[in-house]
């Protein structure tokens, strides 16, 4: 089976981080080869740039979409060369907290950047590069909102940042981005419901996790090795979400 690369996207709040932990670990179980990365951030570059980029200074809140996007797309061209190119050419997934999709919801959308500049920008840092699947968790932006703003999240290191601190309405916005991109690529995106708890969310993407794996399944029982690993997703599949959190009850389907 070819190396895959698979974003998640949504809101702060969304649970997409818990979610895509889950997935590592369900995959692992599974003796699937993956790296788990994110953006902004996933090399030394990267992780500067992302402490820049969260930071609540008063004094950069003149700091438009654009300028955010030069960051992102900084960040995103080194963590393609050293990292997500190497991993798939070394023959692993890689599953990663984010990409382009959320240049455009976020500083397209949100912000009111450009949405032609962001896609000249992006030919310019990675060729115009689109991941092979992405997961979209979606929720209201209320709901995500005061999800990232609760106590527990306020707590975590890194807390609340710069874009979490945003008002509602720039939530609906990005959401609709993230909506509108959905629908434009119903073939890669998938749109996961995450209003339910930890559990009814993981096993949505179990589902779209073996659908993708199913993807690549020929129809042919000669291609003996792409069936064994499918047989094995769905074997498992049937026996519960597994990967260390299958029944995760409780409401609020985790942070961001
Ligand atoms: P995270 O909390 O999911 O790691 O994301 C960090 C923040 O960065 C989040 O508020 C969304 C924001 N962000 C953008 O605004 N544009 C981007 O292109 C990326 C990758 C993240």
């Amino acid at each position: 089976m070819a190396s895959l690369f698979i974003t998640v996207e949504g809101l702060d709040g969304s649970g997409k981080s818990t979610q895509l932990r889950l997935a590592s670990d369900w995959l692992r179980q599974r003796g699937v080869d993956h790296r788990v990365t994110q953006e902004p951030g996933g090399t030394p570059l990267g992780e500067s740039i992302r402490s820049v980029f969260l930071d609540l200074k008063e004094e950069w809140s003149t700091v438009d979409g654009t300028v955010e996007a030069l960051m992102i797309f900084a960040s995103r061209r080194q963590h393609l060369l050293e990292v997500i190119d190497p991993t798939l050419a070394g023959g692993a997934h890689v599953l990663c907290d984010r990409f382009t999709d959320s240049t455009i919801a976020y500083q397209g959308y949100g912000r009111g950047a450009s949405l032609e500049l962001l896609h000249r920008i992006d030919d310019l840092a990675t060729g115009g590069r689109v991941p092979d699947h992405t997961l979209f968790f979606d929720l209201p932006a209320e709901v995500a909102r005061q999800r990232g703003h609760s106590v527990v999240r306020q707590n975590e290191p890194g807390g609340v940042d710069r874009l979490d601190a945003e008002d509602l309405a720039f939530y609906e916005r990005v959401r609709q981005g993230y909506l509108e991109l959905a629908n434009a690529a119903p073939e890669r995106i998938r749109v996961i419901d995450s209003t339910g708890s930890i559990g009814e969310t993981q096993q949505q993407v179990v589902v779209a996790l073996t659908e993708i794996c199913l993807l690549y399944t020929s129809p042919s029982p000669r291609d003996g090795e792409t069936h064994l690993v499918c047989r094995l997703l769905l074997e498992k599949r049937g026996g519960g979400g597994g990967g260390g959190g299958g029944g995760g009850g409780g409401g609020g389907g985790g942070g961001g």
